[in-house]
């Protein structure tokens, strides 16, 4: 017999035009004086979406691996911690893949509404391909920006119902240190005391296992880097020419986060008509793409202290240092 699937929507966002943010915020970026820069979030259009899925299984970064670990050793333990009835909402939840042992544990205790929030549609369509099988549960995605979504779930919440946010995959290491305190301390204020976060973060290691886990041999994250000016082609009609960039991977010990850049190999123009400029590059210079900041296991506590949090359990990963921590709301 089939088993029946979970009930899926889709809600639309009202967001301001998707074109022409991307389009202003690139030219924004690449016009700064001193270092350029490109915002993180554009890495992930279908084509990038799908190289993170391929950097997730390369065996030099074991980022995921230790993240689905953690969570598949322990989800029983997790769920216990939080008794009462659950709806869980995921901010950024990918293809979902990890997701699966928290939501099925959940589930065999309760039904379990699942909130699935991210700003790829096709992310959205993937999750709910991956999880639509489990029983006892209802799926609603939110195509939306990460606190503009819980803002929505949680207005949807029943009275005595507790939400378990999941923040996975150590996405918060892609803010910088005082955004990452900042951006806990604006979700702490859309939850209630008593909910739920449970937060996964990538903790520090050797550098030379960083570097290479961000710059892998096969080439999937140069790809993945390079995949932005290809993708700044494709949607703003520009003339960057992807042989004369070059993908690099470095530590900075200072802020302990690995950058990701894209240098140019010489002197060049690069028009973006749909952003309305031209863009000088000196040889050598480089576009900043994004940071991975890594942690210690101590550091989360002060961290979730700071944003109104506190840690009720940690859950190390020794094969690829990893934290997955639960954290309650204050
Ligand atoms: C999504 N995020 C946590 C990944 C990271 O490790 O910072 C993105 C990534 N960038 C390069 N490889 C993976």
């Amino acid at each position: 017999m089939m088993r029946e699937r979970a009930q899926f929507m889709l809600t639309h966002a009202i967001r301001p035009d998707a074109a022409y943010e991307f389009a202003s915020e690139v030219k924004l970026g690449l016009s700064k004086p001193g270092q350029k820069e490109l915002p993180s979030k554009f890495l992930y259009d279908d084509v990038g979406s799908a190289l993170f899925e391929v950097i997730s299984v390369l065996p030099e970064y074991g980022l995921t691996r230790a993240d689905e670990r953690l969570l598949q050793r322990h989800a029983d333990e997790i769920v216990e911690l939080i008794p009462g009835s659950i709806a869980v909402a995921e901010l950024g939840s990918g293809s979902g893949k990890k997701t699966r042992w928290i939501l099925q544990a959940l589930c065999r205790r309760q039904h379990t509404p699942y909130f699935p929030i991210e700003i790829s549609r096709t992310a959205l369509v993937m999750c709910e391909r991956e999880l639509g099988d489990i029983e006892s549960m209802s799926i609603v995605g939110f195509e939306r920006e990460y606190l503009d979504g819980l803002v929505e779930v949680a207005a949807r919440r029943r009275t005595g119902q507790q939400l378990l946010v999941l923040f996975l995959g150590s996405t918060i290491g892609n803010f910088d240190r005082p955004a990452a305190t900042e951006f806990l301390r604006q979700l702490r204020q859309i939850l209630q005391p008593g909910d739920w976060l449970l937060l996964g973060t990538d903790l520090e290691k050797p550098i030379p296992q960083l570097v290479t886990a961000y710059d892998d041999p096969l080439g999937v994250t140069a790809a993945f880097n390079l995949n932005l000016l290809a993708r700044i082609n494709r949607e703003l009609d520009a003339d960057f020419d992807l042989q004369q960039f070059e993908h690099v991977a470095r530590y900075n010990q200072e802020m302990r986060s690995v950058e990701m850049h894209l240098r140019s190999r010489r002197s060049q123009i690069v028009n973006i008509p749909r952003s309305g400029t031209a863009i000088d590059f000196a040889e050598d210079e480089t576009i900043w793409t994004e940071s991975s900041h890594k942690f210690t296991a101590d550091e989360i506590f002060w961290l979730a202290r700071k944003a109104g949090f506190g840690c009720r359990r940690q859950w190390i990963d020794h094969e690829w240092p990893f934290a997955e921590n639960l954290l309650v709301a204050e």
